[in-house]
């Protein structure tokens, strides 16, 4: 009895260890700072030479300008406020604008965003135009072919704007084709604003994640909308030989292609194998996954034995019991005792 007790309590422990250690996988590479500011940067993503894949993937840790420090992405204006491991970027764009004062341009910007090797998420984000004597245009590249769209928005007067509603009054909207890089967005008035300037001024356009974007008539206001808004970025490696070839997938990960190849997407992800979890990019990033730990990744009995291995797990029964120790396969039986057995002539 003491000896079980002991070796229930190393269990326990060895648990605990491992658990910690999931908690606090590395998502840098090793001697690499994993943060900027309050945004984690996981590689292939890294601050300093040595610390990212490549060219593309360098983000300049700016601490000199912002407390705590901000990212942005490689020397744009593009500011970075989270990265996932499975090919999502969160960051912060400047709107486009064209603002009037007396029927005169006085305030314009078009920003214009050559992403190289990141996309915009055609599934997150919209394109969007607000004001009411206004059209906007975003223009970009789907592959090799130009790509220009873009939508109209009018109101005659304040009181036919409505919040949350973008539906051309005082706010258009349109859905982007998967694929599109080197935005370029504009924006312009039909009539300088000359009808509408006392209540609206300016026309703001631009790509955001639609989850984030609630149009409100205060939008409408001489510097009444946001001066950056959210946008969803997808990012992928992208190498001449192949995924396998290039070996930039870590131990127990392995290479992806993006689902629907309906694009002129020529990357790749990787992604940790079925019970591993951790970074995929670094080469020993993908940890096993503790099965045991989490009743809802495995199957045992709860009453019996889990056994974690490597990328998987087996169950088992207790001494003095047989079966295949599953909640759903025949679970654990006791052995017949052998008294039992004699007393019945067996
Ligand atoms: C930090 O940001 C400021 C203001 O945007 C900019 O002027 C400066 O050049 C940036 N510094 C670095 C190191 O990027
Ligand atoms: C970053 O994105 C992940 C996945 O969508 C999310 O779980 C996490 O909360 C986000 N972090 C921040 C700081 O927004
Ligand atoms: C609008 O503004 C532009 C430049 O500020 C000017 O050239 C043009 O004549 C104006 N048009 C109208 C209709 O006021
Ligand atoms: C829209 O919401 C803002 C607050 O977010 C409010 O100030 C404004 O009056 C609302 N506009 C309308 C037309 O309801
Ligand atoms: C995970 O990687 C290690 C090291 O290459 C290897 O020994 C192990 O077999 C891998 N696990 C699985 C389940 O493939
Ligand atoms: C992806 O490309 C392969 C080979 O080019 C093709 O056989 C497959 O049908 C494509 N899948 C989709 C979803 O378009
Ligand atoms: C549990 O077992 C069933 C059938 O044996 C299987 O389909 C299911 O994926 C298992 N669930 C887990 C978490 O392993």
């Amino acid at each position: 009895m003491p000896f079980r007790l002991t070796t229930k309590l190393v269990v326990l422990l060895l648990v605990l260890l491992r658990a910690s250690a999931a908690a606090a996988h590395a998502q840098a590479k090793p001697g690499c700072p994993s943060r900027c500011g309050d945004v984690e940067i996981p590689y292939p993503f890294g601050t300093r030479p040595g610390c990212f894949l490549n060219k593309y993937f360098v983000i300049t840790c700016n601490k000199t300008h912002y407390n705590p420090p901000k990212p942005f992405l490689r020397k744009s204006n593009i500011e970075v406020v989270n990265i996932t491991i499975d090919g999502r970027m969160n960051v912060m764009q400047f709107v486009a604008k064209e603002c009037y004062r007396k029927g005169n341009s006085v305030d314009s910007y078009s920003p214009t965003f050559s992403l190289s090797k990141f996309t915009v998420s055609n599934t997150e984000n919209r394109f969007v135009v607000i004001g009411c004597d206004s059209y906007a245009y975003v223009r970009g590249y789907l592959g090799e072919n130009r790509y220009r769209a873009g939508c109209m928005s009018m109101c005659d007067s304040f009181d036919f704007v409505t919040n949350g509603s973008c539906v051309g009054t005082g706010c258009c909207q349109i859905e982007i084709p998967r694929g599109l890089k080197e935005l370029e967005v504009e924006a312009f008035s039909f009539n300088n604003h000359t009808n509408v300037s006392p209540f609206n001024p300016c026309t703001y356009a631009s790509v955001v994640d639609k989850s984030q974007f609630h149009f409100s008539s205060n939008y409408l206001a001489w510097e009444g909308t946001p001066e950056k808004f959210p946008l969803v970025l997808d990012w992928e490696i992208t190498t001449k030989e192949t995924c396998e070839e290039a070996k930039i997938c870590g131990l127990n990960a392995s290479c992806h292609k993006p689902k629907d190849n309906t694009t002129t997407s020529s990357g790749y992800h990787c992604k940790c194998n079925e019970g591993y979890e951790g970074n995929p990019y670094l080469s020993d990033g993908c940890q096993d996954v503790n099965e045991c730990e989490d009743p809802s990744l495995n199957n045992c009995t709860r009453t019996h034995i889990c056994d974690n291995i490597p990328g998987s797990y087996t169950c088992r029964c207790r001494k003095g019991f047989h079966g295949d120790g599953t909640k759903d396969g025949r679970g654990c039986i006791p052995n017949q005792n052998t008294a039992l057995k004699v007393a019945l002539g067996m």
